[in-house]
This record gives C-alpha cells, sequence and structure tokens, in this order.
C-alpha cells in the first residue's frame, strides 16, 4: 500500500521511475516524483499508473540529478488525482514530501498552520507534513523533520527533499516500514527491498520513531530525540530475477510455477531421517510442552493458511486451536497467558492489523512466533522469534506461492510441536519431503485441464465454493482468489452450511466448485454435490485422480493425485489458484495489480 523510493548520489531521473516500477505490486492509483535541479525542485505527478508518469516525463529521463524521492499513493485522504498524487509541498515550494501511512490530527494540524498563514491545496494528510517542516526549518534538514514528527500522530514513512540541501536527503517512520541501503555511488531507500535488491544486499530497517539522513554513499539514523543509533545490518539474499517475470505473461502465473521450489526451499534443512528440526524453535521445547491453546493471528490468504494449520494440527492430536483475522482479534479481550502460544502470519510482515494484533498478544504476556517472507519486516522485529517461508519475492498482489510456503512450514511447526508434546508421525514427515516432485508432476500434468475448465466457466458471473475439514479453508481460498483477480462474485462455505441458508441462491446460473476428494469425508461431501445438483447448479468437483463416483455426477473435474487426506489442501490450493487466474486472463484483466487492492496493507 503506497510505495517510498528515494536515492541521494549519482543517477538520473529514470533511476526514479524504474525504483517506482519495483513497487508498483503494493497497489496504488497516481504516481510521482521530486528531484532537485539548481536551486529549485522538479515535481511531476500523475494520477494512474507509473507509466503514464514515465510518459509525462519522457523528454527529462536521461537527466542526470543528485538526489530525488518518489511514491505511488493509494488514496486514503482525497480522491486519486495529480493534486493529491504525491510529492506534497510547502508553500515555497522548496520542500517535497512524500508520505505511507495516515496522519491522525492532519486537521487540527491543518487548521493550526492556515491561521499561521500557510496555505493549503491538496485534501491530503500529508501536506501539513511539508507545511510543518516548512514552518521549522532553519537551515538543517534533519532538524526541522525531527521537531516536525514531533507534531504528528498516527503511522507514516515519509521521505524528504528540500531545494537548498543539496547533499541529504531525510526519511523518517512510524509503523510504516522503510528500508536502507548504500554503495559507492549513492544511499537508497524504499519502503520495501525490492526496488534495493539491484543496488545493495546489506540493507538498514529503519525502527518506529528513527529518523534517518543519506549522504551520497553513506546514512546516519537517529532516535526521535537526536540520539545517533547504532545501524542494524540485513543481508538480503533474494534474487533479483525472482522479481522479474522471466517469460511468463504474469507474476502470478510464474510464481504458481514456482511452488514447488517453494516447497522445497521451505522444507530445506528442516526434515531429516522422518524427523522435524526447527533450529529456531528449540529453546521453546519446555514452553511448548505446557501449551494449553495455540492462537493464529493472520489476515487474508494468511488466515486461510492458518485454518489449515488448526484442521492439520487437530488431526495429530485435539488441541485447543483458535484462528482469528487480525482486524478482529486487535479488539477482543482475550483471554492470553504464559501457556498460550500465538502464531502471527504474514508474507508481507507489514500488515497493520496483524501488527496491531502481535503488540496486544504481547502486552497481554503472550509469546510470539511469525510466520512470514520478508526478512527484517516489522513482523519479525516485534516478534520473539520467526519461522521464514523463503518464498522469495512475491510480487503478484493475489499470493499464491506464499500461501503454499506459509502451509507447508505451518504443517512442519504442527508437526514439531506434536513430536514435542510426545507424538511420532514419521509417515507424515516422510511424505512432505516427497511434495515437491508431486506438486511439481501436479502442475506440469494437469495446468492445461484446469485451463480449459476455467475457459468454460469463464461467463458466470457467480461461484459457490464448497468443502469440509481440511478442505474448508482452501475453498474460502479459492473463492477469494476468484474474487480478487476476476472481479467475479464467489463465496465459500462449509459443505454442511448449505442447506442452512446459501442453498438459496443456487440455480443453473450459480455454477458450485466442490472439493470432493478421497478422503473420510467425501460421501458427505456426494450428498452435498447431489443436492446443488438438484437445483441446476452444474458443479465441478476436485477429484481424487482414481475417483469414478463423483466424476460421473458432476459436470466437470479438476483432478488432483492420491495422497494422504491432510496433503489435499496443496493441491486443492493450487487447482484453483491456476482456475482463477486463468478466468481472469481469459477476461483480460491486470491479474497482478487487481483493481482496490494492495499488497502490503500497512494501514487499519
Ligand atoms: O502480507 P500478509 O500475508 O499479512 O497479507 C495478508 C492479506 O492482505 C493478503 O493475504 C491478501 O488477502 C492477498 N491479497 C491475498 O491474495
Amino acid at each position: 500500500m503506497c510505495g517510498i523510493y528515494g536515492f541521494i548520489g549519482d543517477g538520473k531521473v529514470e533511476d526514479l521511475i524504474n525504483g517506482l516500477k519495483k513497487l508498483e505490486y503494493r497497489g496504488y492509483d497516481s504516481a510521482g516524483i521530486a528531484f532537485s535541479r539548481n536551486d529549485s525542485l522538479v515535481v511531476e505527478k500523475k494520477t494512474g499508473k507509473v507509466d503514464a508518469l514515465r510518459t509525462s516525463v519522457d523528454g527529462k529521463l536521461e537527466e542526470k540529478i543528485n538526489a530525488g524521492i518518489a511514491h505511488t499513493r493509494w488514496a486514503t485522504h482525497g480522491i486519486p488525482n495529480d493534486i493529491n498524487a504525491h510529492p506534497q509541498m510547502d508553500c515555497k515550494k522548496q520542500i517535497a514530501v512524500v508520505h505511507n501511512g495516515i496522519i491522525e490530527n492532519f486537521t487540527a494540524l491543518r487548521e493550526k498552520l492556515i491561521s499561521e498563514g500557510h496555505e493549503f491545496i491538496s485534501q491530503t494528510d500529508t501536506e501539513v507534513i511539508a507545511h510543518l517542516i516548512e514552518k521549522y526549518f532553519k537551515g538543517d534538514l534533519l532538524e526541522a523533520v525531527r521537531r516536525a514528527t514531533i507534531d504528528l500522530e498516527g503511522t507514516y514513512a515519509i521521505g524528504v527533499i528540500h531545494a537548498d540541501v543539496k547533499d541529504e536527503i531525510i526519511f523518517a517512520r512510524k509503523k510504516s516500514p522503510l528500508v536502507i541501503t548504500a554503495n559507492e555511488h549513492g544511499s537508497y531507500c524504499a519502503s520495501d527491498v525490492t526496488p534495493l535488491i539491484s543496488v545493495g544486499r546489506d540493507v538498514v530497517f529503519l525502527e518506529d520513531g528513527q529518523i534517518a539522513r543519506l549522504k551520497k554513499g553513506t546514512f546516519e539514523i537517529f532516535e526521535i530525540s537526536g540520539k545517533p543509533v547504532e545501524k542494524r545490518f540485513y543481508h538480503v539474499d533474494w534474487d533479483e530475477k525472482a522479481a522479474e517475470k522471466g517469460g511468463y505473461k504474469h507474476f502470478m502465473i510464474k510464481e504458481i510455477h514456482e511452488e514447488p521450489r517453494v516447497i522445497s526451499d521451505a522444507l530445506m534443512g528442516r526434515v531429516k531421517d522422518e524427523k522435524i528440526f526447527l533450529k529456531e524453535m528449540e529453546d521453546w521445547k519446555d514452553y511448548i510442552k505446557r501449551l494449553r491453546k495455540i492462537n493464529i493471528i493472520a489476515c487474508g490468504t494468511s488466515y486461510h493458511a492458518g485454518l489449515i494449520f488448526k484442521y492439520f494440527f487437530e488431526s495429530l492430536r485435539p488441541f485447543d486451536v483458535e484462528v482469528e483475522v487480525s482486524s478482529e482479534y486487535r479488539y477482543r479481550n482475550v483471554l492470553i497467558d504464559d501457556r498460550v502460544l500465538n502464531v502471527a502470519i504474514s508474507q508481507s510482515g507489514e500488515t497493520a492489523d496483524t501488527l496491531e494484533s502481535v503488540r496486544l498478544a504481547k502486552s497481554l504476556g503472550g509469546k510470539v512466533l511469525a510466520i512470514s517472507n520478508v526478512m527484517g519486516s516489522t513482523l519479525t522485529r516485534e516478534a520473539d522469534k520467526t519461522l521464514y517461508i523463503n518464498a522469495g519475492p512475491e510480487i503478484s498482489v493475489a499470493s499464491t506461492k506464499a500461501y503454499i510456503g506459509q502451509m507447508t512450514v505451518l504443517y512442519l511447526l504442527a508437526l514439531y510441536i506434536d513430536a514435542v508434546m510426545g507424538g511420532e508421525h514419521p509417515e507424515r514427515v516422510k511424505a512432505l519431503s516427497k511434495l515437491p516432485e508431486l506438486v511439481d508432476n501436479f502442475i506440469l500434468t494437469e495446468a492445461d485441464a484446469i485451463k480449459a475448465v476455467a475457459d468454460k466457466y469463464v461467463g458466470y458471473s457467480n461461484f459457490m465454493y464448497i468443502g469440509r475439514n481440511l478442505n474448508y479453508p482452501s475453498v474460502l481460498e479459492g473463492a477469494l482468489k476468484l474474487k480478487e483477480i476476476s472481479y467475479t462474485n464467489a463465496v465459500g462455505y462449509q459443505a454442511g452450511e448449505l442447506k442452512h441458508g446459501p442453498i438459496a441462491l443456487l440455480d443453473e446460473k450459480f455454477p458450485v466448485m466442490a472439493v470432493a476428494v478421497d478422503d473420510d469425508l467425501k460421501d458427505k461431501m456426494l450428498s452435498n454435490i447431489l443436492e446443488t445438483k438438484a437445483r441446476n447448479a452444474h458443479v465441478v468437483a476436485v477429484v481424487s485422480a482414481s475417483d469414478q463416483k463423483v466424476s460421473n455426477l458432476v459436470n466437470d473435474v479438476i483432478r488432483v493425485p492420491d495422497v494422504e487426506n491432510y496433503l489435499y489442501p496443496f493441491f486443492v490450493g493450487i487447482s484453483f489458484q491456476l482456475f482463477a487466474y486463468n478466468v481472469a486472463n481469459n477476461r483480460n484483466l491486470n491479474i497482478d495489480m487487481p483493481r482496490n487492492l494492495a499488497k502490503s496493507v500497512t494501514v487499519e
């Protein structure tokens, strides 16, 4: 959600545009840049995509600059238009500011600044920051920004450039992420590591309340009090190519094809001799033995992965596992003590509601284990421990490979906790280690067949996904995927709930996606499918390869391999990802950047 990029050093205008291109996946509706030229600032802003901005600055792309800041805006205060796009400026047009987050006291600040003679032109909360810095600027930009941030309530990541201060740019953070790196050509800051991989692998994540002063090739970090902070570097080993499409039409389909590799990377070093080794968890063994409950906190797709953990863990032993969406959890009166493990799942590690839930759990004395994909993200720094999924950058807004990576790590975690509690399931560990090959083979052999089914159903506007037990979360996720990228109404239900209301929706125009694999509840699913057929609904069933019983009764099938019950969610999940992708692709939609959505939801 919103993206910031900036640098000081040797560069050109196009570098700012290229930085923004790499942040596009975060979701936005306008874009802008500011850079210094002689004694003034040049600001260019455009509603719409970064390519529109690139076109509007076409003649300037090769212009050499020594500093600039850039922004993709996801509108919160004021509609997406050229005026509300960032950068926002002060009265004298000497200060430009880009901002992610929400300034909660902006109305009061704005009124005060207006009474002091400042003139506002946008509807944004961000513009108050530019005027505040103007108010406090007495020649020292760092000090002016530091002083301005003291007045701000809410959340922010800001980047600031001043026409008269040619050798530095300033960044500050409170609850919205910023990452910094430097090399001999310059210093660079961005909302996440994606645009930084090409210039530096050793990065520093700004902490809440910190301010950074970037000069060419070097940077310093200060607390809000002005006290210098020692830098803590993280090494990022993401492959630069992973953030490129590599011949695929969309990142989403590329990322689906990466899933076998994602599973094997998530398993790497963690499975040996039919046992699970999670070195990160070793010193928690006593704590695990005492656990009475596991709370899972997450949003969206990560929440669905959490639900699968619940069913999987319960298949190992009876245990109290509660899964809650973070935006609800954070406002609940939860009972937490030192016998409750809180597991926060977030691909990005920056989801605002999940972070607040983590803070709540910690404030009540709970321990937090993070499951994340992004090293050094806020979640991983605030949690007591982190298990990384190691999926590499996920660019498509719709999460696919991260979901599969989360499931893999959550299966490992479940088996690990169960083993510490005294359980033994060597056959499951063994089955897990064979998963990458099975998934690889499945995608290779079935992707076209799933595409053919999607082609047939592309004209429908409503879908109902039904499943049970371990495959209930899979149908929620399948419906979410279809909604997100194809803008089609899709609902997911526990199949047993149909007759309690949802079945009223069904007719020949409302197809049903039913998961009826060869598990313990297949016969129950079969009855549910017959109920939907009796209402004239067309049924696409996800069945096991050897199935005949269901296949003969439904309109279309998606076949997944015959595997142990608990492994089906991987194959069902991938089937629904491919189905949604092909429906959206058929409709020629902007699959990687669906309307209204952001990759990293950093506001509440
Ligand atoms: O980064 P997170 O895993 O915390 O993100 C949570 C959700 O915003 C995310 O899964 C969202 O639902 C995706 N767009 C799903 O495809």
